[in-house]
């Protein structure tokens, strides 16, 4: 599905989508004309990384999980034996989303319908890496795979089987992590850890 708009026809080649999502306006992130962020990573990728959207620093680099949350993403892929390189990391949505604030330009969830417009680009993605698995990353990674709104703790821990065959993961979002503190933030990393060795687990 689409989403909410008409596209054309779906690009099918990574390089392709690279061109295409910088060129489109579709939705008013689009808009801003800051830099869209391609995903990064083996077309033959057993393992799909989903994140929400580029932040600041992956819109100044050009490339998806180089700031803090990609930092920590990381930590969290190393300590579960997952192979960063092995994988394809994309987002779900391919603009920044932010609003100025002096010099800082601050974050912006991106909302309902810029997902499921953007959503069409991570499905032309998936078409041609075909992961086996697909690791979502927070509310908008579900709702960019699932076109509907899903709880994280009620989704996690068990796949939900996609209609190409694949499995879809349901995790929290690194950045999410990264706004707790104490022992709250102890235990969502406990979380985060047990989704990433099952997903390990399944892609061994
Ligand atoms: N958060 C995301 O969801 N994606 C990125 O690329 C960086 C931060």
């Amino acid at each position: 599905a689409a989403g909410a708009l008409e596209f054309e026809q779906r690009p099918d080649t990574l390089a392709a989508i690279d061109t295409a999502i910088h060129a489109c306006r579709k939705c008013p992130i689009g808009a801003l004309e800051n830099e869209a962020v391609m995903g990064e990573g083996s077309r033959d990728a057993s393992l799909m990384i989903v994140g929400e959207q580029p932040g600041d620093q992956e819109d100044r680099a050009g490339r998806p999980f180089v700031g803090p949350a990609g930092q920590l993403l990381d930590v969290h892929l190393e300590q579960a034996g997952i192979d960063r390189r092995r994988a394809y990391v994309t987002n779900t949505v391919k603009h920044f989303k932010y609003v100025q604030r002096g010099k800082r330009r601050l974050h912006q969830n991106p909302g309902a319908k810029e997902i499921d417009t953007c959503r069409w680009w991570i499905e032309a993605e998936r078409a041609i890496v075909k992961p086996k698995l697909v690791l979502a990353m927070g509310a908008s990674a579900a709702r960019g795979m699932l076109g509907k709104t899903v709880s994280i703790s009620r989704a996690r821990g068990e796949p939900i089987l996609l209609e190409d065959g694949s499995e879809l993961w349901i995790t929290a979002h690194p950045s999410y992590l990264l706004r707790l503190e104490g022992t709250a933030r102890e235990e969502q990393a406990r979380l985060f850890d047990a989704d990433l060795v099952a997903v390990a687990e399944r892609l061994a």
